[in-house]
């Protein structure tokens, strides 16, 4: 069976550093359907590294990374960015929104890449996160959880197969960190897959296991 992910001898060095950097060192990983993966480890080992060269974001020095099945760096730029746009959903610590739109908007900005804009879509995802008395505001003006809220939305929007979130919680208070983890927990027990890196010592209720990283290795 394909995994949801697979992260063959992953490597990335940064060779334009003052000191050649190497910031992920043959690190092999797969995560099947269904399963919430927790990546750990001090700050500077490469967790970033690797979530963004998982996710198609950051071209990998030697290794690969499948997507269910579809090599990532085997496709064209356009036709990745598209295979991502239609498959992973990102979420991070500093949201990402789009500042000048608003809420409704911002997870209806998924759909560019795809072109598959679906205002039905949007307007449940809204309801289903608690944003639709907020659906007409800009990001500045939400609460932190309801940024992170919205960004989850849009990470949503395409029901991608696999999610890839860098410090989700880093920004939350206790409460909207374990609604976070509970949405997360949720889309992995309807079959899709979480690679969630975090210092969050919460999180291990809710993911299947924990993987660590050490100075760019992975440690067993
Ligand atoms: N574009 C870059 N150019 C040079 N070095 C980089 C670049 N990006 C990351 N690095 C280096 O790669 C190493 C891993 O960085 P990375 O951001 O992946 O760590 P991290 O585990 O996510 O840390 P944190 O927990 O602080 O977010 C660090 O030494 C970092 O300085
Ligand atoms: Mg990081």
């Amino acid at each position: 069976m394909t995994a949801a992910l697979s992260v063959d001898h992953l490597s990335k060095s940064f060779p334009d550093a003052a000191e050649e950097v190497h910031a992920v060192i043959d690190v092999t990983l797969e995560i099947a359907d269904g399963e919430f993966v927790a990546l750990r480890g001090p700050s500077g080992c490469g967790k970033s590294t690797l979530l963004m060269a998982a996710g198609g974001l950051l071209e990998p020095s030697g290794g690969s990374v499948s997507v269910s099945g579809t090599d990532l760096y085997s496709l064209s730029q356009d036709g990745r960015a598209r295979f991502r746009a239609e498959n992973i959903g990102f979420v991070f610590q500093q949201f990402h929104l789009i500042p000048y739109l608003d809420v409704r908007d911002n997870i209806l900005a998924a759909s560019l890449a795809t072109g598959a804009g679906d205002e039905k879509r949007a307007e449940e995802l809204l309801g289903h996160f608690g944003l639709t008395h907020r659906a007409r505001h800009v990001p500045a003006a939400l609460s932190t959880g309801e940024k992170q809220r919205a960004a989850m939305a849009r990470a949503l929007f395409n029901s991608p197969k696999l999610i890839l979130a860098d410090e989700p919680t880093g920004n939350l208070d206790r409460d909207n960190a374990e609604s976070l983890l509970e949405q997360l927990s949720a889309f992995a027990s309807d079959g899709g897959s979480v690679l969630l890196v975090t210092h969050d010592a919460r999180v291990e209720g809710h993911s299947d296991r924990t993987v660590e990283i050490s100075e760019g290795r992975l440690v067993s």
